[in-house]
Order: structure tokens, then sequence, then C-alpha cells
């Protein structure tokens, strides 16, 4: 087989099989393949479009160039939850003692990352106490006896996508339904998925801004996943503001505490019940979506889940206190408000300018080297569609220092302020 050929073919929108696509992903892992002639079948991929077949070979031949993980250990259907990237979104802390309520298994393997916020091994680390150091067994022991365990990401998976991602940025050749469906949907396997929930972010602020490509990627890791024998579903959201009030980590797991207590922010509530019902009915505790959400509502209600998240800190070193404490979370030393200049509705909260803000005053990691401060961030009191009155606060900030003068400015300048504005629907589709 050679390289430019199937070049050649993608170029002219012909078809490659599964032998064909399995030559490249494996020659480009091991550097038999050079990255220009890997950048070109990008590029006719990017024109050309794949097949559903092709995706789906693809998306194997990622997982299978590296080490995938064995979840055969753990009891029931693994049903994992990915998110294509929000601000402030705290619906994983919510969710993973919500499912595990319901007795799906929550066998969540999460990590650091780089972002507005810590991820949500950062998140969890507020609570004093908080490890994720167990041993592979500990992990499946936990989740079998409690139905919930977080571990830190280990081993070398889908390295033919880090190599084709990175390529990819450099190229042009990111905003490819295709090739962004399969990266998402390789990691997800790799790390022993029996099934999928896609969270699918659409507006300023989403990795999709435009909703109609929100809606084809959804549909195309669908399609993914069911053909690779992985039940996946998908639910598209607005990410046109942030998600909730709080965007920072100590906040964020404050937010989840009043969220599984039933006081949280309608908006996280409404896509944790959206999500949620998809991950308790993949896992085969309801028999339908409207069952498994009348289920999440008893259990929310009952106190069940929000016991289960006490549960799980204190299995994994945490103090449980804070679940009735909050207060013994870390508190910033500096709370500041930020006045709005002017009376109308706000009409826009440019979310990824917000994450920014929180990111700036520590909350987040700039470069792998940085260090979070788990305390900081922005508590918005004001949200898309609110009335608000001229020097009514609009946020608070969680600060370390008095010093935020370039946070205030880069709020005022992603919050606007109109004579009215609608509140955005959240939840924009179901797949
Ligand atoms: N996120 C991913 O993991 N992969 C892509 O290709 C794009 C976004
Ligand atoms: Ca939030």
């Amino acid at each position: 087989m050679r390289m430019v050929e199937l070049i050649e073919k993608k170029r002219d929108g012909g078809e490659l099989t599964t032998e064909e696509i399995r030559f490249i992903v494996d020659g480009y892992t091991d550097g038999r393949i050079p990255d220009y002639q890997v950048s070109a079948w990008a590029m006719a991929v990017f024109f050309r479009d794949m097949t559903d077949r092709e995706r789906a070979d693809l998306t194997m031949a990622m997982v299978e160039s590296g080490e995938t993980i064995d979840l055969s250990d753990i009891e029931g259907v693994k049903v994992d939850k990915h998110s294509t990237g929000g601000v402030g979104d705290t619906t994983t802390l919510v969710l993973a003692p919500l499912v595990a309520a319901a007795g799906v298994p929550v066998a969540k393997m999460s990590g650091r990352g780089l972002g507005h916020t810590g991820g949500t091994i950062d998140k969890l680390e507020a609570i004093p106490g908080f490890h994720v150091e167990l041993t592979r067994e500990e992990f499946a022991a936990r989740v079998n006896e409690s139905s919930i365990a977080v571990i830190g990401q280990s081993g070398n998976l889908t390295p033919a996508d880090k190599k084709l991602y990175a390529l990819r940025d450099v190229t042009a050749t990111v905003e490819s339904i295709p090739l962004i469906a399969s990266s998402i949907m390789s990691k997800k396997i790799a790390a022993g998925a029996d099934a999928i929930v896609l969270d699918v972010k659409t507006g300023a602020g989403a990795f999709m801004k435009d909703e109609q490509d929100a809606r084809r990627l959804a549909a195309a890791m669908v399609a993914i996943g069911n053909q690779v024998g992985r039940k996946t579903m998908a639910v598209i959201s607005d990410m046109s503001q942030p998600l909730g009030l709080a965007i920072g980590n100590a906040l964020e797991v404050r937010e989840a505490i009043d969220t599984l207590r039933g006081e949280g922010p309608d908006d996280l509530l409404e896509l944790c019940l959206a999500l949620g019902s998809q991950m308790v009915y993949l896992g085969g505790a309801a028999g339908s979506i409207e069952e498994a959400e009348a289920l999440l509502k008893d259990l929310l209600a009952s106190g069940k889940a929000l016991d289960k998240f006490k549960e799980f800190i204190a299995n994994q070193g945490g103090d449980p206190s804070v679940v009735d404490d909050p207060d013994r979370l870390p508190a910033a030393p500096y709370r500041i408000e930020l006045p709005a200049r002017e009376s109308g509705f706000v009409s826009g909260m440019t979310a990824d300018a917000i994450g920014t803000a929180a990111m700036i005053l520590g909350a987040g990691r700039a470069t792998k080297e940085s260090e979070i401060d788990l305390s900081v961030g922005i508590v918005l009191r004001k949200k898309v569609g609110d009335a608000v009155q001229a020097g009514e606060s609009l946020a608070t900030i969680h600060a370390a220092t008095e010093q935020v003068g370039d946070v205030l400015e880069r709020l005022y300048a992603a919050i606007d302020i109109a004579p009215s504005a609608q509140s955005p629907v959240l939840v924009r589709g179901i797949v």
C-alpha cells in the first residue's frame, strides 16, 4: 500500500477500506508515514468527508493504536459522559453521585488538564483530604461496593489521536466533523466505556459555535458509537453563557452540593436531569428516559443523591462534613462585587471571556506547570434575560488579592445590558 495513492483516492472522493484506514493510522503512529502526507490526507477528508463506515474504522484504529482500559472487573454497564467543553460546567460533580445513587456504576477516570477552571479531580481536591491515589484494585472494589469512584488517568491511550490532533491544529484541519467525532469517541472507548452520553455545547463560548454544526457533530458521534457496539446518546446544550452561577473549583463544589440538595441553579439542574436520564437509561436502571428522569428526581428529593456524595467523599479520604457545612471548603480572602453601570436586561454573557477572567484569578491553568488556587473564581448574580438596576451587582469575584481591575474590565466587556432580552433555551436537542 502506498500512502500517496490513499491521499489521491480520498482527494477524488473515494471511500477508503478498513485496511487502508488501519494502514494510515498505524503508519502515522509509529512514524513510517510522515506528517506532510497525513496533513494532505486530513485536508482531503476535510473537503471530501468520510462515510459512516470509514468514521467507525478510523475511531477503532485510533483506539487500538495504544493501551485500552479494561473495566470488566466492574459489574454493570459502565456509562461515561463527555462534554465538548464548557465554562463553569459543574455537571460532572452533580451527575457522578446522582447517577451512582441510581445504581449505575460511575467508574470515572479524570484528568487535570488546562482550562478556565481545573478538571474534575482538581475540583474534588478542594474538599479537605479528598484524593484519587487508589490502586486499580481499590478503584474496582469501590465502584462494586458504592457504585462510584474516581481515579487519575494513566496509560498511553490513543497515541494516534494525540499525534493527529496536534497535526490538525497546525494544518487547519481541526474543524472536520468526521475527524472531531472519531477523535472524541476513540478516547472514550479506549477508557473503557460500554455506553456513552455526550453533551455537545453550542453558542459563543462553545467549540461548535453554530447550532447546525453541533447537531451534525452529535449525530456523527452517536452513529460511530452505535456502529462499534457502544450505545451512545447526546444532548445539544446552549453555552452562550456559563452554565449555573459558579466558575471556580471550590465554588463549583459548593454549587454541586446546592444542586444535589435541590437548591441549585435551574439551568444546571435541567442539564443534569437531561444527561443523567440518558446515563441511567443506557445503564439499564430504567426502562425509558421518562422513567429515568422520575427516578433521578426521587433521588434528589429523598436526599439519597446527597448521601451518595458524602459516601463517595469519605471513601476517597475526604471530609464528608463539607456537604452539610460548605463553609469548610477553601474560601478566598477577598469578595469584590461588579456593580452594573446601567439598568436594563442582561442580553449576553460571553462564556469563554468569563472563563478567561476566572483563569486570570487563578482558578485554572494557563500552562501545565501553573498552580491552581482552588478558592478563587466568579459567582454570577445575573444571567441572560434577568432585569438589572444600575449599581446592582452582576457578579461576585472571589479573589486572592484586591487588585482585580483587569478582571473587572474583562467582565464588564463580557456582559451586555440592553433594553430587553430573553433567556436562551438550554437544551437545544436530543440525539
Ligand atoms: N476535541 C477533541 O478531543 N478532538 C477534536 O478533534 C476536537 C475537539
Ligand atoms: Ca457552574
